[in-house]
């Protein structure tokens, strides 16, 4: 069985849990799109790692992929690395393949980032700031360095000198210090040096794991709304983070995935700018006081609201979601009535999938169907039977109202804190 498992909501769905979850059954876990804006949190055995580019299968030991379709800071990687290995994970380079035809994210593509966000003013989206737009930028733009191009230090160079024209321009219009290309280079050089035994070809190794039957996992990062083409734009990241990105982001054919599982928090979170209809300060504070729904990335508290199957129902769709993934369903335990969004009201019609025209964002009023809570600790429910009714009730109508079957439900951070229907 080959299964990306995909973010339906905003990112931070609890797709790190899952895919660890998951990791225990599988050969090799592979990202494929995104880069170190992805924070993806594993409790295991009491100890807690979050991870930005290396695929969460690596705590379990198994062989991890890094693909064409993630843009690659070589300097976060390498510490992120390190801050591993210093946790005691091994990372030898048989163990994470790093593709080498994925581009790589420079210092001059995080200036970029933070010009743009500056000169964006009120509008802006609100991005990790780790240059990740740039650099798909230059990627689409047919401009960008490869960890291939890194073989001769003298191309890299030239292609460097090349780049930073024009983005010396840019930051000079923005009045921000321009760079130098031997600064970048050497900026970046150790981090290359360092991850060079990594890099490879890896199209061959994931077809031969696929062709011998191997289970292979595909790390989604961001979420379903966060897709350049599917989601709230302009208020997005820069790649697909939709399941179609698994495959082009790693060179695995569409026909050798066997299944789709979306990840959907119980209610909804978002971090960053943008449109989010359900958002509800009461149900932010009821979180961020118990210390939760805090970003893993940039720390930054996350903007909270009920769940909202409109978002939902469509994910299912774009995703092409075999099995949904319930997590923090424990978020909702003290809770005394439930509110879920079935529907959007926009200028007096009613919408049961989201706009792509932006200007209806603002004007949507979501209709709201209340379920009662089940105001009973779930924490240590192992089975889906033993769920409180309430409980169980509240994922049926997610079924009904989304098209999907729940699969997995996540009651709690640890990876034993999870329930298999
Ligand atoms: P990802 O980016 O999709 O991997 O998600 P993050 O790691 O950024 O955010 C999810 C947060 O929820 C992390 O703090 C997880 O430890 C936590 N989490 C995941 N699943 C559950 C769950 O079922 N219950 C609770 N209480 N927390 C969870
Ligand atoms: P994981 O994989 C949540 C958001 C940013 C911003 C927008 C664009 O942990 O779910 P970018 O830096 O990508 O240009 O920012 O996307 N964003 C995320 N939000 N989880 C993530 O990843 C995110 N990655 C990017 O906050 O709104
Ligand atoms: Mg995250």
């Amino acid at each position: 069985m080959n299964t990306i498992i995909c973010g339906l909501q905003w990112g931070d769905e609890g797709k790190g849990k899952i895919v660890d979850f998951l990791t225990e059954e599988a050969d090799l876990v592979v990202r494929g799109q995104g880069g170190n804006n992805a924070g993806h949190t594993v409790i295991a055995k009491g100890q807690k790692y979050v991870l930005h580019l290396i695929p969460s299968g690596i705590l379990w030991g198994k062989q991890c992929v890094i693909g064409n379709g993630v843009v690659l800071d070589p300097v976060g990687l390498c510490q992120e690395i390190e801050s591993l290995e210093s946790e005691g994970v091994k990372i030898s380079p048989d163990q994470l393949l790093i593709s080498d035809r994925a581009h790589v994210v420079l210092p001059y593509h995080r200036e970029l980032d933070a010009a743009r966000e500056l000169s964006l003013g009120d509008k802006k989206i609100g991005t990790t700031k780790r240059g990740i737009g740039p650099s798909y930028a230059d990627k689409a733009n047919r401009i960008g360095l490869r960890l291939a191009d890194f073989r001769d230090p003298a191309k890299a160079k030239e292609l460097i000198s090349l780049r930073l024209e024009e983005a010396n321009r840019t930051l000079a219009y923005h009045e921000l210090p321009t760079f130098e290309m031997e600064t970048v280079y050497t900026e970046i050089e150790a981090a290359i040096d360092r991850l060079r035994p990594h890099f490879a070809n890896v199209i061959p190794i994931i077809h031969n794991s696929w062709k011998k039957n191997e289970v292979i996992l595909f790390e989604g990062a961001q979420g379903t709304f966060l897709d350049i083409d599917f989601g709230t734009y302009p208020y997005v990241t820069s790649s697909n983070t939709t399941s179609g990105g698994a495959c082009t982001g790693s060179g695995c054919p569409p026909h050798a995935i066997d299944r789709v599982v979306g990840v959907c928090k119980a209610y909804t979170t978002r971090v960053g700018s943008g449109p989010f209809p359900t958002q509800n300060d009461e149900i932010a504070e009821f979180f961020h006081s118990r210390g939760m729904e805090f970003g893993a990335t940039t720390g930054r508290p996350r903007r909270c609201g009920w769940l909202d199957t409109v978002l939902i129902r469509y994910a299912v769709m774009v995703n092409g979601v075999t099995d949904l993934a319930i997590t923090i369903l424990d978020g909702l335990d003290e809770r005394e009535t439930i509110k879920i969004c079935v529907g959007y009201e926009i200028n007096g019609e009613i919408h049961e999938f989201p706009p792509a025209d932006r200007d209806y964002w603002d004007v949507i009023n979501p209709i709201y169907q209340e379920m009662p809570g089940w105001q009973e600790n779930t924490t240590s429910c192992r089975s889906y039977d033993n769920l409180p009714q309430a409980a169980q009730n509240y994922l049926a109508r997610i079924e009904e109202l989304t098209g999907a079957p729940v699969k997995y439900v996540g009651v709690g951070p640890d990876r034993e804190q999870t329930i298999i229907r």
